[in-house]
C-alpha cells in the first residue's frame, strides 16, 4: 500500500493514446481520493519542480485527443540533469510517493533505473513503433499504422493514374513493425525494414517484371530506419538531446528504384502525420486498460513493473526486462508478407 500522492508523466516522443491513458490513471486513483499530481513536460517536470495537481475534473473531454495534456520532452534526469537527486527532491516537496511513468523504451529505462535507486515507478508503454519487447503492442501504434493504411490507399490510385513507382517512408527508429503491418493492410509491392537486409538490384528487377505482366504502378513502404550503404549518408544529425535525426532514407531509395528501372518515382514520407492525431479506438481501449492497471499498481505499492497486453489480458511484468532492448519484427510476420511482394508473384 503506498498513501502518497501519485505522480503521472508522459515522456519521449508524443503518440495517439496518450490522453486516454492520463485520463485513466487519475479517474481511476480519484475513484479511491487518492491525490495525483501531473508533472509536465516528462522528466523535465520532476527535473524543475513544474508539477501540479490533477484530478477527475481536469481530465474529462480528453480521451480522443491526440498529443498530451502534461506536454512530453527527451529530456533525461541521467543525461542531462544529476540523476535521481532532483528527482526525489520535487516528489518529496510534492509528497509524491510512487510515479506512473507512460513512456517509450528510453524514458522506461530511465523509469527502471530510478526504481533501482528506490523510486517506485510503474511503467505504461506507449510509442507508435511498437518495439517494446515486454507488451504486445504498444500505445499508438494501431493509430500509426491506420493513418499509413490510408495514405497508401490514397497513393495508390494517383500512382496508379500515372504509372508511377510511390515510395512511402514511415517511421521505426530501429524496428519496421509499422512498416511491416501497413505494407501488408495497404496491398504493397515491398517493404524495407531494419530487420532485414535488403537487395535494390533485385527489387528494381521485380518491379520492373510486375510492370511488364501485371500492374503500371508499384507501391513500396521503407522504414526510416533501414541501413544504406556506405557513403549514401541520409541522416540528418542530431537533435537537442543527442538523438539521431532520422528521415529522408525513402528519397534514396526511390532514386535507386528510378535509375533501376526507369520508372517515374515519387516519394512520401508521412513522419509526423503518424503521431498526431485522434487514437483509434483499439488505443482508447488498450490505453484506458493499462492505465487503469497502473493505478491500481501504483495504489497497492507496486514497483519496477511495466503494465502490459499479454493477449487479452493485461498484466504486469518485469520493468528492467521490458525495456532491454528493442523488440524486432516477428519474422513469421515477414514471412508472411513476402508471399505478396513481386518477386514471390513472378517466380510462382
Ligand atoms: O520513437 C518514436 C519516433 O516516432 C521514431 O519513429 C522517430 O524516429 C522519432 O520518434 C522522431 O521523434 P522526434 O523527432 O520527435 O525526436
Amino acid at each position: 500500500m503506498n498513501d502518497g500522492a501519485v505522480g503521472v508523466l508522459t515522456a519521449g516522443g508524443d503518440c495517439p493514446g496518450l490522453n486516454a491513458a492520463i485520463r485513466a490513471v487519475v479517474t481511476r486513483l480519484a475513484a479511491e481520493s487518492r491525490t495525483v499530481v501531473g508533472i509536465r513536460a516528462g522528466w523535465a517536470g520532476l527535473m524543475n519542480d513544474d508539477v501540479t495537481a490533477i484530478g477527475r475534473d481536469d481530465v474529462r473531454g480528453i480521451l480522443w485527443k491526440g498529443g498530451t495534456i502534461l506536454g512530453t520532452s527527451r529530456l533525461d534526469p541521467y543525461v542531462h540533469g544529476d540523476g535521481v537527486i532532483s528527482v526525489r527532491e520535487t516528489m518529496d516537496r510534492h509528497g509524491i510517493g510512487s510515479l506512473i511513468v507512460i513512456g517509450g523504451d528510453g524514458s522506461l529505462r530511465t523509469a527502471s533505473k530510478l526504481a533501482s535507486e528506490g523510486i517506485p515507478v510503474v511503467g505504461v508503454p506507449k510509442t507508435i513503433d511498437n518495439d517494446i519487447a515486454g507488451t504486445d503492442v504498444s500505445i499508438g501504434f494501431t493509430t500509426a499504422v491506420q493513418i499509413v493504411v490510408d495514405a497508401i490507399d490514397r497513393l495508390t490510385t494517383t500512382a496508379e493514374a500515372h504509372n508511377r513507382v510511390m515510395v512511402v517512408e514511415v517511421m521505426g527508429r530501429t524496428t519496421g513493425w509499422i512498416a511491416a503491418h501497413a505494407a501488408i493492410a495497404g496491398g504493397a509491392e515491398a517493404v524495407l525494414v531494419p530487420e532485414q537486409p535488403y537487395d535494390l538490384p533485385d527489387l528494381g528487377l521485380a518491379i520492373t517484371r510486375r510492370h511488364e505482366r501485371f500492374a503500371n504502378y508499384s507501391v513500396i513502404v521503407v522504414a526510416e530506419g533501414i541501413d544504406t550503404p556506405v557513403g549514401t549518408t541520409v541522416r540528418k544529425g542530431r537533435d537537442m538531446y543527442g538523438f539521431e535525426r532520422l528521415g529522408g532514407v525513402g528519397n534514396f531509395v526511390a532514386s535507386a528504384i528510378e535509375n533501376l528501372t526507369g520508372f517515374e518515382t515519387r516519394v512520401t514520407t508521412l513522419g509526423y502525420l503518424q503521431r498526431g492525431g485522434t487514437p483509434t479506438a483499439f488505443d482508447r481501449v488498450l490505453a484506458t486498460r493499462l492505465g487503469v492497471r497502473a493505478a491500481e499498481m501504483a495504489i497497492d505499492g507496486v514497483t519496477r513493473k511495466m503494465v502490459a497486453l499479454k493477449g487479452r489480458k493485461i498484466v504486469g511484468t518485469d520493468l528492467k526486462a521490458a525495456c532491454a532492448n528493442p523488440r524486432s519484427v516477428d519474422p513469421s510476420l515477414l514471412r508472411d508478407v513476402s508471399w505478396f511482394l513481386p518477386l514471390a508473384d513472378i517466380e510462382s
